[in-house]
């Protein structure tokens, strides 16, 4: 089983940015805990972070190449805007899940909307990055 973990913008400064929102395990930190879990699973875990929306698009056309099973998803300010990343995510077809390290809905109104969420399978927000780890718990389990 082959699992894609997609990063979307900023979260490469996980660990320095805004903590107290978004904890303090950096994105290395993450990856290496889910890569690990997999590991114990049998499975692979593959993750890729990008600050560019179209690099996020193609790197979702590529998991269609790649036997990608599922994909776990991060898209970060993208989520609220992106039509491309929406539109990428129902043309491959694979099952994802959406995760969010803050609970989006008691923030700022303009996070409450997903382009993503009726698409997935499940949505996480609110848990830090044990969020990642139930998604990916879950996807092994499935
Ligand atoms: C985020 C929430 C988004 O609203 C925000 O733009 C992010 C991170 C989260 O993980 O809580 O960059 O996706």
């Amino acid at each position: 089983q082959h699992i894609l973990v997609l990063h979307g913008p900023n979260l490469n400064l996980l660990g320095t940015r805004e903590p107290e929102v978004y904890g303090r395990r950096t994105l290395n930190d993450i990856n290496e805990r889910l890569q690990q879990l997999a590991v114990e699973s049998s499975a692979t875990c593959t993750a890729f972070q990008s600050n560019h929306e179209g690099e996020l698009v193609d790197r979702i056309q590529a998991a269609s190449r790649d036997h990608t099973d599922f994909i776990i998803i991060n898209a970060a300010a993208y989520t609220h805007t992106s039509v491309a990343l929406r539109d990428a995510l129902a043309g491959v077809s694979i099952p994802f899940i959406e995760v969010h390290l803050s609970n989006v809905h008691k923030r700022e109104p303009f996070r409450h909307h997903s382009f993503l969420a009726d698409k997935a399978v499940g949505v996480v927000a609110g848990l830090g990055s044990f969020g990642y780890e139930a998604a990916l718990l879950y996807a092994l389990a499935n």
